[in-house]
């Protein structure tokens, strides 16, 4: 049996993560400085260690006491807005956190390594489905902290001998147990479940994109998809993996207007909503190729937009 240390272990994601590697056979143990983590979040079987990914003693003794083989390293800042409002804070904690980490593995032997990179490295891309060798432009700060979080990687990767794999994720939603839903409403469906709970009309940003109905068309993937991804990356780096990029999504978009449609289903009723002005920044599309995960990791994802946007709703006890 191996032990993953998992950075951000008590986060939304990673509390999926942590169960898919636990499914996978491998021990966890957790690093979270409970910023927006929560501790419940977290199975008793598993020790949680709070403190900082920015302290590498303590990563370098986590690594150490408990004899760990690979790093899922989730710990980060990621609300697009907020990065461009405190762009060196999210330096600080994306990039300086993964130097951690990077320099603790260094210093305690560990060689593999699966990073928390995202869709949002691309910005507006020229074509859709978007391939991993597509130039990466990102058009925020919270872009920009993943995009050199990838470099500082391979460029690690290249000295230390590291297997790794970063892993772009594409719009992650859903939740694979009520406990464990995303509570920061900072993305399209808890927003759009958020507004139908305060009886209000959720909001549409722009129906005149070049799209089949004008709505924006994103690739939402189930965060128990996404986290059982992370355990096809753990093997894959376990057996040597070559330095790999990596988008996680399902190929398949959907539209703001089909999201909120699935959501209606969801909630059992018409959820009301208006249009509004394009939100500035929004690309028209943003959907994965998907082949590479198949190809490389053997993992596609299985749940559809309607078991996101139930479980959502259950999560949000709707
Ligand atoms: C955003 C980030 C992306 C990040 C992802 C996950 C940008 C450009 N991209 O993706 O980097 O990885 O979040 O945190 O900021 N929408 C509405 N009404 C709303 C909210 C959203 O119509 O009230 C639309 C948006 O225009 C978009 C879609 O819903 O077309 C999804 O929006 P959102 O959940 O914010 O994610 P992205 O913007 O795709």
């Amino acid at each position: 049996m191996t032990t993953w240390l998992l950075t951000g272990g008590a986060g939304y994601i990673g509390s999926h993560v942590i169960r898919a590697l636990q499914e996978s056979g491998r021990d966890v143990v957790v690093v979270d400085d409970l910023s927006t983590g929560v501790a419940e979040r977290v199975p008793e079987d598993v020790p949680l260690i709070v403190g900082s990914v920015s302290d590498r003693d303590l990563l370098e003794r986590t690594m150490r006491e408990y004899d760990v083989s690979g790093v899922v390293h989730l710990a980060a800042k990621k609300a697009v807005g907020e990065s461009v409002e405190k762009p060196l804070w999210y330096y600080r904690e994306n990039v300086d956190g993964l130097l951690s980490v990077l320099e603790a593995m260094s210093a305690s032997g560990v060689k593999n390594l699966v990073y928390s990179s995202s869709a949002a490295v691309y910005g507006q891309p020229d074509s859709c489905p978007v391939v991993e060798t597509e130039a990466t432009v990102p058009l925020s700060p919270y872009g920009e902290t993943k995009l050199v979080g990838e470099w500082a990687v391979a460029d690690a990767a290249a000295v230390a001998d590291l297997s790794w794999a970063s892993l772009r994720y594409f719009n992650v939603a859903g939740a694979a147990d009520p406990q464990l839903g995303d509570t920061s409403v900072n993305n399209l469906i808890p927003i759009v479940l958020r507004s139908y709970r305060n009886g209000e009309a959720a909001k549409v940003f722009g129906d005149d994109y070049p799209t089949p109905d004008g709505t924006c068309l994103r690739d939402y993937i189930h965060v128990a998809d996404l986290a059982e991804a992370h355990a096809a990356a753990a093997a894959f780096t376990e057996a040597g993996g070559a330095a790999e990029a990596i988008n996680i999504g399902t190929g398949k978009g959907s539209s703001v207007l089909e999201v909120i449609d699935s959501v209606s289903r969801a909630v059992g009723a018409e959820v009301p909503y208006e249009t509004v002005d394009r939100r500035a920044g929004d690309p028209a599309e943003l959907i994965a190729a998907a082949d590479k995960a198949e190809r490389v990791l053997g993992w596609t994802a299985q749940r559809d937009l309607d078991d996101m946007t139930s479980s959502a709703a259950r999560a949000a006890g709707l």
